[in-house]
C-alpha cells in the first residue's frame, strides 16, 4: 500500500510502499479515502512528541471504506472507564500506532462509525480528532449554554473552528480571535458577532465592547492568556487544549479567585464523547470548515501551510 511516511525527525515526508497490516483478531482494515491534519502531525515531524519511532505513518483523522460502507474512525485508544480522565494507557491514531496518511490503516473494531451521512468523505475525514477535542473542551468542561457570550480565540485553527460551529449551533453569542484580518471577517460571515486581532488587540476595550466573557476556549496559552482571565466575566469558565504559545508566564491569582474563575485543561475525548459528537453534528446538520485539499504527494506543501499558521479551517490530504 501506498503511505506517507515519517522517515526521521526534520526530514520532509516521503511517500512509500509498505506492506498492509496483517489481519489480525478484534481489529479491521479500513481503505483510507481522506485524511485530515492535525498540529499534533506537525509537532510530531519537528520531534516535539514522545515516543516518535523511524517509518511511522502519521494521520489521526481519516475516512474510508469497510466492507462496502463509508466510515470514519475515532482516533482513541484506550481511554479507558474514566469519562474525567483518560487511562495512562492512553494513546492516539498515528503515533505509535501507523496512522491514516495511507491506503489502509488498522484500527480496533469498536473505533469505526458509520459516516454522517450529510457528510462527503473529505468533510468526514475533517472531523475525529477536531470535533472530538471541541466538543469536550465546550461542553463536558465549560458546560456552555444557550444564551451564553463565549469567545473562541485563533479562530482559524482546526479545533477552534469546530469550537465555533459548535457554539454558534447551541445559540450562543460567539466572538473570536484572530491573527489575521481575514479570518476574522470569516467567521463574522459564518455568525460571529465580532472579533478582534491578538496580534494588536486593546483587550480593555474589547471586554467593555462586549460585555465580557462566559466562556472562553484558548489553545495559545503564552504570555497572553493573562488578557482572556481579565475578560472573563466573575463565574466564567475557561478552557485550553492546547499551548502554542508556550508557557504561561503571568497569572494574576486574585483576579482569578474574586471572579471565582474556573480553568480547565483539556484533552481529546473518550469514546463516549466522541458518539456525542457525531450524533450532535449530526443533529446540526454541521459540515466541517475544509481550507484546501491537497494529494497526499503533495503533503510538504500541506504540511508547510499548517506550520505558516495560513489555513482557515482543516487542511485535508486526499488518500485513496
Ligand atoms: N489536548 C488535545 O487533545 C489537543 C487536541 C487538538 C489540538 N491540540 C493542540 O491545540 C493547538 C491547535 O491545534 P490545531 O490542530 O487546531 O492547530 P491549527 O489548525 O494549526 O491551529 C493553530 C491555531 O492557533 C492559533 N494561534 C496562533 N497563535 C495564537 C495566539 N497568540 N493566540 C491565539 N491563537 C493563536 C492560530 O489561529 P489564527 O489562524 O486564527 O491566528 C492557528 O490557526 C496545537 O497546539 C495542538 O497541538 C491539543
Amino acid at each position: 500500500m501506498k503511505a506517507l511516511v515519517l522517515e526521521d525527525v526534520g526530514q520532509a515526508l516521503r511517500i512509500k510502499e509498505m506492506d498492509s497490516p496483517a489481519e489480525k483478531e478484534g481489529y479491521v482494515n479500513v481503505r483510507i479515502k481522506a485524511g485530515a491534519l492535525n498540529h499534533r502531525d506537525v509537532w510530531i515531524t519537528k520531534g516535539m512528541y514522545p515516543g516518535i519511532r523511524p517509518n511511522v505513518i502519521l494521520g489521526s483523522d481519516g475516512a474510508g471504506i469497510l466492507d462496502g460502507r463509508e466510515v470514519i474512525i475515532n482516533p482513541n485508544h484506550d481511554w479507558g472507564d474514566n469519562p474525567r480522565v483518560q487511562s495512562k494507557d492512553y494513546h492516539i491514531l498515528g503515533l505509535p500506532t501507523n496512522g491514516t496518511f495511507a491506503e489502509e490503516v488498522q484500527v480496533r473494531s469498536d473505533k469505526v462509525f458509520p459516516k454522517p451521512r450529510h457528510l462527503s468523505i473529505e468533510h468526514a475525514a475533517a472531523l475525529p480528532l477536531g470535533g472530538m477535542t471541541a466538543y469536550r473542551a465546550l461542553f463536558t468542561k465549560c458546560g456552555l449554554r444557550k444564551g451564553e457570550r463565549v469567545l473562541i480565540s485563533g479562530v482559524g485553527g482546526g479545533v477552534a473552528l469546530f469550537a465555533f460551529q459548535f457554539a454558534v449551533a447551541v445559540g450562543a453569542e460567539v466572538w473570536v480571535t484572530s491573527g489575521t484580518e481575514w479570518k476574522i471577517e470569516k467567521a463574522i460571515k459564518m455568525g460571529a458577532a465580532g472579533g478582534i486581532n491578538y496580534k494588536n488587540a486593546d483587550w480593555k476595550s474589547f471586554g467593555k465592547e462586549t460585555g465580557g466573557f462566559d466562556v472562553i476556549i484558548d489553545s495559545a496559552g503564552g504570555d497572553g492568556f493573562m488578557n482572556l482571565v481579565k475578560i472573563a466575566n466573575p463565574g466564567g469558565r475557561i478552557c485550553f487544549y492546547g499551548g502554542t504559545r508556550g508557557n504561561i508566564t503571568s497569572l494574576n491569582p486574585q483576579i482569578i479567585f474574586w471572579k471565582q474563575l474556573s480553568i480547565f485543561g483539556s484533552t481529546m475525548g473518550s469514546d463516549e464523547e466522541f458518539r456525542d459528537m457525531i450524533d450532535f453534528v449530526d443533529e446540526h446538520q454541521i459540515s466541517p470548515i475544509i481550507d484546501s485539499v491537497y494529494n497526499l504527494e503533495d503533503a510538504n506543501d500541506a504540511f508547510k501551510r499548517m506550520e505558516k499558521g495560513l489555513q482557515f479551517g482543516k487542511i485535508v490530504l486526499n488518500v485513496g
